[in-house]
């Protein structure tokens, strides 16, 4: 069956769809992004990406193609015209297109909509039982990280730097010596105390929509948490580490720089995160 993207106004087929050459997501990384899982044909916290996307347009003062229930019926339209079940569902926005120039354009222009849906195995409880592997490297990001931008240089150059040392993520490190988060995830300890930890989401990190949900998890159960910084040698010394996002769940980290995390194993905090998770998203609206 064709697969349909839909591109400013119009369902194409994707083999088709395409963007002008001067639009500015394409000449500047002008715009932002969505990445949501869709999950036996419902889309995952659809609120919290919808408002993540909001903010992210308020921020870079650029204007919603359309209404948040519009984009809300061209994403199940899609959804349908690509009768994709299980998948992932890409958005992005761009300032749209005008001569190249850095400045917003004046007038303003249309800003630019694309949408496309994957088809994708997602994890299982199952398969959240094997931990990955994780690097540190530098964080070499602007400082609003805070802003889904497709502007993501760094974090390919990390996410290449870790598929090549064979792992399956790169963990961030600030000037300070403090975790930021993952190339395309968030970061979260457990400690030798036995506290689970992540960053607080201010304009350094990325405030995952997996990141909410696990909060609100914690929020039910009886786990100390911290919402702090927390340095690589705590993290070494941790006695579980995992990571969290749309399109890895929530996944046990077992080795961070080639050396073991506590036992090398899968811990019970993870496992138990990993288990509220997907009751989470089996109990989509
Ligand atoms: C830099 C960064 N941090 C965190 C995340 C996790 O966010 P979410 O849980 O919304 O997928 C992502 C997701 O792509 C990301 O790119």
């Amino acid at each position: 069956m064709a697969r349909i993207a839909y591109v400013n106004g119009m369902y194409v087929p994707r083999m088709l769809a395409a963007v002008h050459i001067e639009d500015r997501g394409y000449n500047f990384a002008d715009g932002i992004y969505e990445v949501v899982c869709i999950r036996n044909g419902k889309l995952v916290d659809e609120e919290r990406h919808a408002l993540r996307l909001e903010r992210s347009l308020r921020e870079l003062r650029i204007a919603p193609p359309m209404g948040r229930k519009a984009l809300s019926l061209v994403m199940r339209e899609l959804m349908r015209r690509n009768r994709v079940a299980n998948g992932i569902l890409y958005l992005q926005i761009s300032r749209g297109v005008a001569r190249r120039e850095h400045a917003f354009p004046n007038p303003a222009v249309p800003s630019s909509l694309v949408m496309t849906i994957s088809p994708m195995k997602l994890p299982t409880p199952e398969s959240l039982r094997t931990g990955v592997s994780v690097i540190t490297i530098p964080d070499i990001r602007w400082k609003r990280r805070d802003i889904k931008s497709v502007s993501l240089l760094p974090n390919i150059l990390g996410k290449q730097q870790a598929k090549e040392a064979g792992a399956y993520e790169a963990w961030m490190v600030d000037e300070e010596g403090m975790v930021t988060e993952g190339t395309s995830s968030n970061a979260w300890i457990v400690t030798k105390a036995g506290a689970l930890v992540t960053r607080k989401a201010d304009e350094m990190i990325l405030n995952g929509i997996t990141r909410l949900a696990v909060l609100d998890a914690v929020a039910e159960g009886t786990l100390t948490f911290e919402e702090r910084a927390f340095t690589v040698a705590e993290a070494r010394e941790a006695r579980e580490a995992f990571l969290t996002s749309t399109t890895s769940f929530v996944k046990p980290i077992v080795t961070l720089d080639g050396k073991p995390v506590g036992e090398g194993t899968v811990g019970p905090v993870v496992e138990s995160l990993v288990r509220s998770y997907f009751r989470h998203i089996a109990n989509q609206p």
